[in-house]
């Protein structure tokens, strides 16, 4: 068996990953729509904001690739990277995923990346896997979704009419405003409370918002946001905002980006104000669009809380495991 690093991949080899990320997906995660190739794609050619994408193929002896590894390595050095390894089925248990990782953690120590997160599906093969090879769990996550179909269209329209007098509401898509990059930048700030296990938050600045949006473009993805405004119009300060990203490839499956209250306008049910508004808006705008999901830390009980209230209904439990990079496999041995 080998293991390849792909630097630019051909057609051929995205192709191969979206057949091993298919087989996968149907293997380990039954009941949920696999991404699209499309998805796929735009994941291994569009790296995240201030990342790098690096990744391999493993290939057995037939020259049938059976395994794949992302690794998304930080400019930052002080940030964590990023790694997922997904092996077929069929392949599994003969040492491949742990030479992936291997070939990850060999590019994370050469990039002086001292920390490495992976999320995972509770309940599946990935837990024992990072367990064994140094990985630890650092937080536990809720998957809810939203059946836009069984959303209360009269009590989505009381809360948005509900409001708050000090407060406007502003929408947009894509790009932010040129005068509100940064006051976005300083909400988006306020999620450093969120729980994050051992992670540090990441550093929001007016570049950073465009850049974000501009990735999300970049995917073939749309980015719907929605602020609650405060204070003079010729002035104004962000107070909350929520963001959902609707997927050219997928539109029926929207996500859940970001949603924050700035911490001194907290109380004021700005969080639930924002989420109604977005879910009346994608109602009118983008009829396609059939349900949201979205994530929520364990301990993160206001959210929770919002996103019960609107309908999200539990389906699933993830966990963020973190590991030191000098504790994984290497190559080298
Ligand atoms: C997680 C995954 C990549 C492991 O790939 P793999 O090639 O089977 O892993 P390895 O053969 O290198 O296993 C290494 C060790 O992990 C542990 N392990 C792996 N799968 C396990 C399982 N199903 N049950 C218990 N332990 C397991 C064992 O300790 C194993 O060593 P052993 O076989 O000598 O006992 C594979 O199951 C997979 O593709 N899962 C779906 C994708 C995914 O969830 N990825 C996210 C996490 S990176």
């Amino acid at each position: 068996m080998d293991v390849i690093a792909l630097s630019d991949p051909t057609d051929a080899q995205i192709e191969e990953w979206q057949a091993v990320a298919a087989a996968v997906w149907a293997h380990d995660h039954p009941d949920e729509p696999a991404p699209e190739p499309e998805q796929v794609r735009a994941r291994l050619m569009v790296p995240p904001m201030a990342s790098r994408n690096l990744m391999w193929t493993a290939r057995d002896a037939t020259g049938r690739t059976c395994g794949v590894a992302y690794l998304r390595l930080p400019d930052d050095v002080g940030r964590a990277g990023e790694v997922d390894v997904q092996v077929l089925p069929e392949a599994r248990r003969r040492g491949i995923g742990t030479r992936l990782l291997a070939a990850a953690a060999d590019g994370l120590r050469a990039g002086y990346c001292k920390t490495v997160i992976v999320q995972a599906l509770a309940g599946t093969p990935a837990v024992p896997f990072l367990e064994a090879r140094g990985f630890h769990c650092v937080l536990s996550l809720r998957g809810m979704l939203l059946r836009l179909d069984e959303v209360d269209a009269s009590q989505v329209a009381e809360l948005v009419a509900a409001g708050h007098p000090d407060y406007r509401l502003l929408r947009w898509t894509g790009t932010v405003a040129e005068g509100l990059a940064g006051e976005l930048a300083m909400a988006k700030r306020a999620m450093a409370d969120m729980s994050l296990g051992d992670m540090t938050a990441f550093r929001w600045d007016a570049d950073r918002v465009r850049e974000m949006a501009e990735t999300v473009t970049a995917r073939g993805e749309t980015l719907y946001t929605v602020a609650a405004l405060h204070g003079p119009a010729s002035a104004p300060r962000i107070a909350g905002f929520t963001e959902v990203v609707v997927s050219a490839a997928a539109p029926e499956r929207a996500s859940q980006y970001d949603t924050a209250v700035v911490p001194e306008h907290r109380g004021r049910r700005l969080g639930i104000w924002l989420k109604a508004a977005m879910l009346e808006w994608l109602r009118d705008e983008r009829p396609d669009v059939r349900e949201i999901e979205t994530d929520n830390a364990d301990d993160n009980s206001h959210m929770l809380a919002v996103n019960e209230e609107l309908g999200f209904r539990r389906e699933r439990d993830y966990l963020d495991f973190q590991a030191d990079t000098s504790d994984l496999p290497t190559t080298a041995c």
